[in-house]
């Protein structure tokens, strides 16, 4: 197992106020090839800025941006943009808590599942179809040939999250980032995405950067967690350590609020 991303010394910074305003600091981490590391935190913590950072998807302009984020030898934070556009849908690819949001409402599931394979691979009409529904099965959703020439209003929120998924994969990306990408669902729905995630990182070996609020999800899929609170890393290791024997007061009043009855499950 390599070292896919290395993040060193991240630090996000504002500059859209009168006082710039830095709400990441010193961030680190490596991110190991097929690895499913989670991050926690409450909100403002700066866990989305991160993730976003990596997926190359912040402003060049009022958001300055130190360190390195280094994936396959190239820093992420000052490559050219071209290299950063082959990079992103295709090796680097990001979900949303919100599918509805992200999914075009006038444009067929299929097209949109299409969508980074339009960007970097050169096929057929014939060939992209069958790469969808092939995605579209993937993500164990019924009837791919019909979820196909449907319309995002048509499914449910925990299908199109499923097609959310499907597009990401549909490159077979080496990193997965998902930013609560469950929270909008039942806790039913969650689970199986849950599932879901699980199967395709042990088939795929795409590593997942798991951002949630929810630690008992996190536990059920993550190996490593990082927990963090005002921009800053609190604590970090793998998840049963941290969650058995948490070391800083911020993880263990986190921990403390698990619910009871979601605390003893395997
Ligand atoms: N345009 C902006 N200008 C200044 N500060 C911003 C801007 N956008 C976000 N922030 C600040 O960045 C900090 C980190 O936000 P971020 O969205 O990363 O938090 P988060 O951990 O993802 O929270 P949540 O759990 O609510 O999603 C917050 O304090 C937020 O107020
Ligand atoms: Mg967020």
């Amino acid at each position: 197992m390599g070292t896919i991303l290395e993040i060193k010394d991240l630090n996000i910074e504002f500059h859209d106020h009168s006082v710039p305003e830095t709400v990441v600091f010193d961030f680190s981490m490596q991110l190991q090839e097929g690895e499913i590391v989670g991050i926690v935190g409450e909100s403002g913590s700066g866990k989305t800025m991160t993730a976003l950072a990596i997926a190359g998807l912040l402003s060049r302009h009022d958001i300055t941006k130190k360190g390195q984020i280094i994936f396959k030898e190239q820093d992420l934070l000052i490559c050219k943009r071209s290299i950063l556009r082959e990079f992103q849908g295709k090796d680097i690819s990001m979900i949303f808590q919100e599918p509805m949001t992200s999914l075009n409402p006038v444009r067929k599931i299929g097209w949109q599942v299409e969508e980074s394979l339009r960007l970097h691979e050169n096929l057929t009409k014939e060939e992209l179809k069958k790469r969808a529904i092939d995605a579209l099965r993937e993500v164990e959703l019924p009837e791919p040939e019909k979820i196909y020439r449907q319309y995002p209003h048509q499914l449910s929120g925990g299908m199109r999250q499923r097609v959310m998924i499907a597009s990401a994969m549909i490159c077979n990306p080496k990193i997965l980032i998902a930013d609560e990408a469950t929270t909008a669902l039942d806790v039913t729905i969650q689970a199986q995405i849950v599932q879901l995630l699980k199967r395709l990182n042990s088939k795929k070996n795409t590593a997942i950067l798991f951002i949630s609020h929810d630690l008992s999800l996190v536990r059920k899929l993550c190996t490593k967690v990082i927990v963090m609170q005002n921009g800053h890393i609190v604590e970090r290791g793998n998840t049963e350590d941290i969650y058995q024997n948490p070391q800083e007061v911020y993880t263990k009043q986190l921990i403390a609020a698990i619910p009871k009855c979601e605390k003893n499950f395997e």
